[in-house]
């Protein structure tokens, strides 16, 4: 049981903004949909790239802008980083197979979530990222269960 959460974070640089994912890692529990929300270049990538760490990736992560999703096996954890951003129609989400990609194991992070919403569930967790003068402002905001 989880409650209703807001969390508020300013975040003045890019290590920042990959430290903020140790973080988050606290308020991460399988299964989960985290909806990523913020203008382009504001982060979103950058933030699941500081989760994935945290959760131990070692290798790369890129944004999944033209590949829609890249998928990480953690082992006893599967993440999705989807971006959604280039979605011309949201059967191309049927198509990568994504109801495969919600079992009680995943973590499934979506940027652009707005791009196909009546295909999503609802979020678990929404993450609004905003630009500020110096950095970044992020919001957490964990759903009631
Ligand atoms: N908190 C921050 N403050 C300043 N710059 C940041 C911050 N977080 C990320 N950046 C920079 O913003 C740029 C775009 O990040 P990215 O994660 O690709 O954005 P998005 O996925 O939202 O399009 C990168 O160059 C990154 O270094
Ligand atoms: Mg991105």
């Amino acid at each position: 049981m989880m409650k209703p959460q807001s969390l508020t974070f300013t975040v003045p640089d890019e290590a920042s903004m990959l430290a903020l994912g140790e973080q988050l890692m606290a308020y991460l529990r399988p299964p989960q949909l985290i909806c990523l929300h913020g203008e382009l270049g504001v982060g979103k990538t950058t933030l699941v790239r500081g989760i994935l760490r945290a959760l131990g990736w070692q290798g790369h992560v890129k944004s999944p802008t033209f590949t829609v999703v890249e998928p990480y096996d953690l082992g006893a954890l599967q993440v999705y980083h989807l971006d959604l951003y280039r979605l011309t129609s949201a059967d191309e989400l049927e198509f990568i197979g994504i109801r495969d990609y919600f079992t009680q194991h995943s973590l499934i992070f979506v940027e652009w979530p707005s791009r196909a919403l009546q295909c999503l569930p609802a979020a678990d967790v929404n993450c609004y990222i905003d630009m500020q003068a110096h950095g970044r402002e992020v919001r957490w905001l964990i759903k009631a269960h």
